[in-house]
């Protein structure tokens, strides 16, 4: 065979495969509704099957904007967004590795035994000078507790108030997001929370630090716990817009959620290894 009609044969056999492998990765990337995730609309219907309708339809309207804010949310530490409630429990001896003591920040503390995870400062810091600035001071009232602490919470809960109002408004020990060191109480620590000025700051702009709320007014069915005005998590600043803007703004919805698609959605997340 001549030289050249071999080096043609050459150039039109590897411009097909060129041409196949373009056209399989197009198919593949024109199933995918963006290209971070390997994630049809049919994995996403299915993904969010079991949610309530309302949100599955909120998350299916914006397919795109969800999964990019999903991947934003997988970017942050995963022990941030560890699901504890009344079927999620931490082990007795869990204690979060960088236990800090508020006492050595510039914020105000009910308690001087106070303690939260280091990695939370910055936000914390954060939240507490945009407030000042609008001369609210926030209070720290209960932050970290441990497995034990909260055992003795909730015996002097029921001791007080009996089982059935206990098991209410106190976790059981190992089921309290207090014990991840992530949660906090503000100021009263009671219902009047919501109408003080620092309620109203905190109700309106916690989210924008990434603070929310754990146990909405009206969700006991689903969160296991009456509302609790003054109870927050830190789940990130896009975790936060994620519960805000596709989960109702309802905690309980949006964390059982990643706790149960997060391998899949790390699994089909591309480019990511
Ligand atoms: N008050 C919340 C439910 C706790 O005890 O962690
Ligand atoms: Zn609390």
């Amino acid at each position: 065979m001549p030289a050249h009609r071999g080096c043609r044969l050459f150039f039109h056999a590897s411009a097909w495969v060129a041409y196949a492998l373009i056209s399989v990765a197009a198919a593949g990337a024109g199933n995918r509704i963006i290209p971070e995730f390997s994630i049809s609309l049919d994995d996403a219907r299915q993904m969010t099957a079991t949610l309530p309708a309302e949100l599955r339809v909120g998350i299916m309207a914006r397919p795109d904007k969800f999964l990019r804010l999903m991947a934003q949310v997988l970017d942050q530490p995963p022990y941030l967004f560890v699901l504890v409630d009344k079927l999620h429990a931490l082990s007795p001896d869990y204690v979060p590795p960088d236990l800090v003591a508020l006492k050595d920040y510039p914020v105000r503390t009910s308690w001087p035994h106070l303690m939260l995870r280091k990695a939370i400062i910055p936000a914390v810091l954060e939240m507490v000078g945009a407030a000042k600035k609008e001369g609210v001071i926030i209070t720290f009232s209960s932050t970290y507790r441990s497995y034990d602490y909260q055992q003795g919470v909730y015996d002097r809960e029921v001791k007080m108030y009996g089982k059935e109002i206990a098991d209410r408004e106190s976790a059981h020990p190992g089921l309290s997001q207090h014990q991840l060191g992530t949660a906090i109480d503000f100021g009263t620590i009671s219902d009047g929370y919501e109408k003080t000025r620092e309620g109203a700051w905190v109700a309106a702009h916690a989210w924008q630090y990434g603070f929310t709320l754990s146990y909405p007014a009206a969700y006991e069915q689903v969160t296991g716990y009456r509302y609790e005005s003054w109870h927050y998590r830190y789940l990130t600043r896009p975790g936060a817009l994620m519960q805000r803007q596709f989960f109702g703004d309802v905690q309980q919805y949006f964390l059982e959620f990643l706790n149960q698609h997060r391998p899949a959605l790390e699994q089909m997340r591309t480019g990511k290894n």
